[in-house]
């Protein structure tokens, strides 16, 4: 669809598509940290912020409805390699200290959601679209809540010790022990 931007309009629409693309890798990624985590508050949390993904994507997909545009779906490498990553390092992990590598992977596709959307918001803001700037900037602002959530739990993780009994057979080795 976009192969040379000529308008800021146009790399606008670009980046509102690989939002959407980054949010639906999210909510898979999220989905796996959840299934893998040893610990019921860090499901939780994991759980709670894909709740709140989905409500994101139907705010992305309102943004294309109030510019009058098609919604597209740009492609979200950067997404794609974090999901990779992460599942890697899970892979390598064992399940009693899984949740240092899970709270990781959140972390760090947390910290790429916000710079997207502050560009978001920025350009939204600068084409005068100030219902689509708000509806970003709700989006922005749990994506700031939940890197908060993230990095907290993480702070008590490592400061109550990492490590957890884990039943044989739990999920951590049953969904991620094939990957690569
Ligand atoms: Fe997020």
């Amino acid at each position: 669809m976009f192969e040379h931007f000529t308008t800021p309009e146009e790399i606008f629409s670009f980046k509102l598509g690989s939002a959407l693309t980054m949010e639906h890798d999210s909510l898979e990624m999220l989905g796996e940290l959840a299934s893998t985590t040893p610990r019921p508050e860090l499901r939780e949390l994991f759980n709670s912020h894909a709740e709140e993904t989905r409500q994101q994507i139907a705010n992305l997909e309102q943004c294309f409805e109030l510019l009058g545009e098609q919604v597209n779906d740009s492609p979200s490498p950067a997404t794609k390699g974090l999901a990779k990553e992460g599942k890697s390092t899970i892979s390598k992990t064992n399940s009693s200290i899984v949740d240092a590598v899970l709270l990781a992977a959140g972390l760090e596709t947390e910290h790429y959601e916000i710079a997207v959307y502050e560009t978001l918001v920025n350009a939204a803001g600068a084409r005068g679209a100030k219902d689509v700037a708000k509806l970003l900037q709700h989006n922005l602002d749990q994506e700031i809540a939940a890197s908060e959530k993230i990095k907290d739990a993480a702070k008590r993780i490592a400061h109550d010790g990492i490590a957890v009994d884990v039943p044989v057979g739990h999920a951590a080795e049953t969904t991620t022990g094939n990957l690569e």
